[in-house]
């Protein structure tokens, strides 16, 4: 079954996960260029740690939007951890900072600190997708997520992280409580906010991102694996992940597939392969698999990824 109806009713977020090196960089690539050949305005986002999509494109993307094609509305953006800690700490950290040292004393580092835990990472970066389409700039937001093997922390993780600073600041107000009065007129120094309206803020935020990753219409969900031991039980860690966080997959892509097998080492790779691929379609029957063959060469460069793209998408 091809990937063709991915694109139906307009999603504005497809995100592309997996396993390291089975295939998420090319198969995020075909299918943002198959959304641009459809006339819509595509970015597709590598936050994976090397420059990935500089690599399969030829020619220097980075952490600036950039144009890939002169004909197409098609457009990369390479962006690390450490570019994504900043923008974050631009957009959240003063505000981080004004709760934080209200009722603690800490240095603005902390806010650094507090950057590197777990979800954080993810969650910036969706809240920077949704901008990017709430502010009309791209019909599409191609997500090729970093070859983490659990790429979906990012529910669990940032509500703990405002639940436990509700959690702080509560206790604080409490102790503020002495003074009745004023409890809830405390008011920070430069956003003239109260704690718990900002906290409020924060938690109204997260919950506007958990929204928008379960609106089936808005976002698509797409696993790359391979036909071996452990990319199906990767698979299946992902898929029960995502159940957990009340999230489902869309589409699996099985890649690397041998088709012909003309020399004993081939069939028997290819019975293996097979025994995979039929293990993921009687599991996951309601999910939808694309198989994607072997290439005897590498993916790399614009008519490589045409030719995928024709794969995923047969007309
Ligand atoms: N079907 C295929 N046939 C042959 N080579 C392939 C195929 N799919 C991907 N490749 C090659 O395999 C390598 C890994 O692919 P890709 O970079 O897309 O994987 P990835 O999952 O993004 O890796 P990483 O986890 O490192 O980001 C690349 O060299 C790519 O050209
Ligand atoms: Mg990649």
């Amino acid at each position: 079954m091809p990937l063709n109806d991915i694109l139906t009713d307009g999603p504005k977020l497809i995100m592309v996960g997996g396993k390291g090196g089975v295939g998420k960089t090319t198969c995020a690539s075909a299918i943002a260029l198959e959304a641009a050949t459809q006339k819509r305005r595509v970015l597709i986002i590598s936050s994976d740690p090397t420059p990935s999509l500089s690599d399969i494109f030829e020619l220097h993307i980075g952490s600036t939007e950039k144009r890939i094609l002169r004909d197409l509305d098609l457009y990369g953006l390479e962006i690390s951890s450490d570019v994504i800690l900043n923008k974050w700490k631009d957009t959240f950290g003063d505000e981080i900072y004004e709760v934080i040292s209200s009722f603690a004393n800490v240095e603005y580092d902390f806010v650094d600190y507090i950057g590197t835990a777990p979800g954080i990472e993810e969650e910036y970066m969706l809240h920077f997708i949704i901008e990017l389409v709430e502010a009309s700039k791209y019909d599409l937001v191609v997500w090729d997520t970093a070859p983490a093997g659990h790429t979906l922390k990012l529910l669990k993780l940032p509500q703990l992280f405002l639940k436990h600073m509700e959690a702080a600041t509560k206790f604080y107000m409490n102790l503020y409580s002495y003074f009745e009065k004023i409890k809830d007129a405390i008011r920070l120094k430069e956003s003239k906010k109260t704690l718990l309206e900002i906290i409020a803020s924060w938690e109204k935020l997260a919950e506007k991102i958990v929204s928008f990753i379960r609106d089936t219409k808005k976002t698509r969900y797409v696993i790359v694996t391979i036909p071996e031991a452990l990319g199906v039980s990767l698979t299946e860690r992902v898929i029960r992940e995502f159940r957990e966080n009340g999230l489902s997959v869309d589409y699996i892509i099985i890649n690397n597939v041998i088709r012909e097998a003309d020399c004993e080492f081939h069939k028997i790779r290819k019975k293996m392969q097979e025994s995979y691929i039929r293990m993921l379609a009687e599991r996951y029957s309601y999910i939808k698999l694309v198989e994607l063959p072997l290439f005897p060469e590498e993916v790399k460069g614009y008519r490589k990824i045409e030719k995928i793209c024709k794969l995923l998408f047969p007309k």
